[in-house]
């Protein structure tokens, strides 16, 4: 079976929270909500046009180009280790599903299921595609997750919107939360030189004050970059909407916070 046809148990109809189940390639709830499953995999239970914040195709592709070559493998890594053991993980504005796909892939994983849900049609096209056991939605976070109550043990969320209320609702009681903010100092270098969005101060132990219990762990590391990666590590963020052209090498150092903690 698919992997959507396994993930389709947590899913519920946006239009009215009934349960979806997945009947070929159409999902259904009972009061007859039907959503295609779209040729590449994906299923968009957005119920509206994608906000203007969604990615772009381009920006999931350079997205796509700079994770695959490696450069944010110890993010990967410490997300790996973070849900070590969680059989049932959603991961929200997941763009390329990257992170949760080499979570899927790491030792002690191997019989965990993923969902990747994210507002960019383009990221849920290539999330369908990035693990055998993980499955792509399209959903808005703050709009309210197209999930069941209680239906996953570990929500993850790198880079992306939060929306604590739902992480809650849709945990099992006692389940896992694993968000990654940038730390103060994340891409100093490159954003002084380039002109990029300021990173809001004290993200994460803000974050972490705002969980019943939780543990931070800093990840900082050097990044050579070569004009490719950093061009598509501009255009792959946010700066990519006011800005665009080629960016010269830079060297410059990723300083994130892997917050790990629980909602009750
Ligand atoms: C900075 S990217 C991070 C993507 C991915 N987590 C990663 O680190 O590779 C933010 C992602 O959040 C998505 N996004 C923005 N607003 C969203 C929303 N309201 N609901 C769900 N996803 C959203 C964007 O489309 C984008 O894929």
């Amino acid at each position: 079976m698919s992997a959507l046809g396994v993930v389709a148990d947590w899913l519920r109809c946006p239009v009215c929270a009934g349960p979806l189940a997945l009947d070929d390639r159409t999902l259904r709830c009972p009061d007859r909500h039907s959503f295609d499953v779209a040729r590449q995999g994906y299923v968009n239970l957005l119920g509206h046009a994608a906000p203007r914040n969604a990615d772009t195709a381009e920006m999931v592709a350079a997205r796509a180009r700079f994770l695959d070559a490696g450069w944010y493998a110890p993010i990967a890594e410490a997300v790996a280790d973070a849900i070590a053991g969680c059989r049932a993980i959603v991961e929200v504005g997941a763009g390329t599903g990257h992170y949760l796909a080499s979570a899927l892939s790491a030792g002690g994983n191997e019989g965990a299921l993923g969902l990747a849900t994210d507002v960019s049609v383009p990221a849920c096209r290539r999330a369908a595609r990035a693990h055998p056991r993980m499955a792509a939605v399209v959903a808005d976070t703050w709009a309210g997750l197209p999930l069941l109550d209680s239906c996953v043990d570990a929500v993850l969320c790198v880079f992306a919107p939060r929306n604590l209320d739902e992480f809650r609702r849709v945990l099992v009681p006692g389940g896992r939360v694993v968000v990654v903010v940038p730390g103060p100092e994340h891409l100093a270098e490159l954003r002084a030189a380039q002109g990029l969005l300021e990173i809001e101060d004290d993200k994460a132990e803000r974050l972490a004050d705002s969980f019943g219990e939780a543990t931070l762990r800093a990840v900082g590391f050097p990044l050579d970059l070569d004009e490719r990666a950093a061009t598509d590590l501009v255009g792959m963020g946010p700066n990519a909407f006011h800005r665009s052209g080629p960016v010269p090498a830079t060297r410059t150092r990723a300083e994130v916070r892997v917050v790990v903690g629980r909602l009750d």
